[in-house]
């Protein structure tokens, strides 16, 4: 078992396959050149399949794959398929991009929810967010995955001035489609521009919504990131992220793996513990893991408090969102 000095007990294990995309979201990579990590410094599907059986015999019970995009990493399916064979609840988060071309891979290895990151409903906006003209695409994909029974969650990162007024547009999707919206408060990282006055918060977005529904709280599951709500009359639901308004660190069970093989303990953790060298150079894995759980600080990684409005983002200590994988 894996556990921390507050007593949380860590059982779920995000894998960044990549930092690479095939979108290009302003507020995930920062704004100057950015260099991809060359492939030598990658985990090896040999690499992620052993670190990801020492976690599972550690307790992990459930692995997300994550990126930049992890669909985009060529051995993308190996990857999968050898993860698909663990004793562990297997599950990923996409732009949706190559959904169309992987789903067999990603059926075969029993994957049977799937989060989609799609911030608007407009092709235009999506262009300008994404720098790429792949609405229609992500559409048509997401229409697949509810053809073939699998449970969609769309993460919609809400930010002021760019989509705040598309809350209920995205609520209306849920009317007859069995989909939860997640709509996220915008988080800071290294190089996207984070001030919190684009911050759209969990009171603001359940403001908007009771303008013309009435949503009623669904009891959340144990470790869940969002606050979920349904609405009477709706076969989906939403559900708010709200890490910096409403954090919810107290029943963090999660750890990250980045596609370099760095242990991060929270999303927010300024220190890593690099698992791949070690492993390379032969050395024993197991105590690094414990060490760096247990140097887990309480909350947001110790960076900043719930009083988001006084980050001062030129102090904060982290990667950029695309090498971490949200
Ligand atoms: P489920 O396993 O389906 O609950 O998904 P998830 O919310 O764990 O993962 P997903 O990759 O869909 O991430 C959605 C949003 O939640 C992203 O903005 C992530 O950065 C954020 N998120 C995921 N895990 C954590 C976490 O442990 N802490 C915080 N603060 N945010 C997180
Ligand atoms: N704040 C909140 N969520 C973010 N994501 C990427 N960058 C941010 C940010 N700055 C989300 C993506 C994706 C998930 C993995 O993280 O939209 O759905
Ligand atoms: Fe866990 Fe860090 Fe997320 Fe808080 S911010 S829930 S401690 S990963």
């Amino acid at each position: 078992m894996i556990q921390d000095t507050f007593g949380r007990v860590h059982d779920y294990l995000r894998i960044s396959l990549t930092d690479n995309c095939n979108l290009r979201c302003f507020y995930c990579m920062p704004e100057e050149k950015y260099a991809f990590a060359p492939a030598a410094k990658l985990m090896q599907v040999h690499e992620i399949e052993t670190l990801a059986k020492l976690f599972v015999a550690q307790g992990v019970k459930k692995i997300r794959l994550t990126g930049g995009e992890p669909l985009v990493r060529k051995d993308a399916p190996k990857i999968i398929e050898a993860l698909g064979k663990l004793d562990v609840e297997l599950a990923i988060t996409t732009n949706g991009i190559r959904l169309n071309e992987m789903l067999p891979e990603l059926l075969a290895a029993n994957i049977r929810a799937i989060n989609i990151s799609l911030d608007t409903l407009q092709p235009d906006k999506f262009l300008k967010i994404t720098r790429r003209d792949l609405y229609h695409r992500v559409r048509s994909n997401i229409e697949l995955l509810l053809h073939h029974g699998i449970r969609v969650k769309i993460n919609v990162v809400v930010m002021k001035d760019l989509n705040d007024n598309e809350i209920l547009d995205f609520i209306a999707l849920t009317k007859h489609n069995n989909i939860e919206i997640r709509f996220i408060e915008f988080m800071p990282f290294a190089g996207n521009k984070w001030s919190s006055n684009q911050v759209f918060t969990l009171h603001e977005i359940l403001s908007e919504i009771a303008t013309k529904y009435d949503a009623l709280p669904i009891t959340p599951e144990a470790n869940d990131t969002s606050k979920r709500y349904m609405i009477p009359g709706h076969v989906g639901s939403f559900a708010v992220i709200s890490t910096m308004s409403a954090p919810f660190c107290d029943s963090c069970n999660r750890m990250r793996l980045t596609a370099d093989g760095k242990l991060k303990n929270c999303l927010f953790s300024k220190s890593e513990t690099d698992l791949l060298s070690a492993l390379r150079n032969g050395e024993d894995v197991l105590p690094l893991i414990h060490e760096s759980i247990q140097s887990k600080a309480k909350a947001l990684g110790g960076q900043f408090s719930g009083v988001f409005k006084n980050i001062d983002t030129s102090t904060l200590e982290n990667r950029s969102m695309i090498t971490i994988g949200g």
